[in-house]
């Protein structure tokens, strides 16, 4: 057994202000391409401002349209891996001994509510919801189909309710997520590049006010050196074992 993982543990039980911030890398063990992986990369086939940004919308609101419906589409096919199925477990088991648990995600593609996490903090948004991209209203469901582009009420075309490039994350639930951060005894960052700001900041306000932190990711980030343990591994496989070490 790692010896991090078993002080981990030890940690675990006795933490009342646990936070779980996760990253696309969560989600790559169910098939869903993370966004800077050199090879199988979002950002190294597509083109982040003219697909994740108002001016790619303004642009080609049709291509947006289409990429995050073929995006869409391999949330929808995708299954929970055993990284979220633990984090959902996780959640359980500690609610259990205290209130204080956070899950705060940079996902969009909503499979930690399909594992069982309740209500995590989407700091960019959920890809299967819809907003107006004039007015900001809310857009209901997904549409059938992409002949005519949806419209909103106000007459403004609608869009995917995620955070795109250069825009601002939700104000309310970036405090929420930072509260949380600045609360936690413990806080893991799991599967993110730790690159894209303001999310990238929350385990460090987090260290500055005492927390430990622990990165579970294959590969270093700038988080890395100033992380108290770091997991060098997949989520899908730290995680269960984590979780077998708490429950022993
Ligand atoms: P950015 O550098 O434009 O910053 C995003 C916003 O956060 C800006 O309003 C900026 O003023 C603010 N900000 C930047 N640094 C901050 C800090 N240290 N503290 C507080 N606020 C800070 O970010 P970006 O790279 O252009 O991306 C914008 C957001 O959109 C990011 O969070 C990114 O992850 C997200 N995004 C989402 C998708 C998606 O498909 N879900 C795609 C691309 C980008
Ligand atoms: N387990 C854990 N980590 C993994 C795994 C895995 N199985 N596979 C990949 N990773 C790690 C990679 O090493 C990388 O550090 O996940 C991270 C994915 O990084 P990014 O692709 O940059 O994704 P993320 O950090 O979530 O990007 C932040 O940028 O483009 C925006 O809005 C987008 O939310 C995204 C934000």
């Amino acid at each position: 057994m790692h010896a991090g993982i078993s002080d981990l543990a030890r940690r675990l039980r006795d933490c009342d202000r646990l936070v779980l911030f996760t990253g696309a890398g969560v989600s790559a063990e169910s098939g869903i391409p993370t966004f800077r992986d050199a090879q199988t990369g979002l950002w190294a086939r597509y083109s982040p401002e003219q697909l994740a940004s108002p001016e790619g919308f303004r642009t080609d609101p049709r291509t947006v349209w289409e990429w995050y419906a073929w995006r869409r589409e391999k949330c929808l096919a995708a299954a929970p891996n055993p990284a979220h199925l633990a984090i959902a477990e996780f959640i359980a088991e500690l609610q259990r001994r205290s209130p204080g648990v956070t899950l705060i995600t940079q996902n969009v593609d909503g499979l930690h509510q399909r594992a069982g996490s309740e209500a995590p903090l989407e700091l960019h948004g959920n890809l299967h919801r819809l907003k107006c991209f004039r007015c900001g209203a809310d857009g209901g469901d997904w549409p059938e189909t992409l002949d005519l582009l949806p419209r909103c009420a106000c007459g403004g075309l609608l869009r995917p309710a995620v955070v795109w490039f250069g825009e601002s994350l939700p104000g309310e639930v970036l405090a929420q997520a930072s509260e949380a951060g600045l609360q936690a005894g413990l806080f893991f960052s799991i599967g993110t590049s730790s690159l894209v700001y303001p999310a990238a900041d929350l385990p460090f306000q987090a260290k500055r006010r005492g927390a430990f932190v622990v990165e579970i990711n294959p590969q270093p980030t700038p988080l890395s050196r100033h992380a108290d343990l770091c997991l060098h591994g997949a989520a899908g496989g730290v995680l269960p074992r984590l979780l077998a070490a708490l429950e022993r």
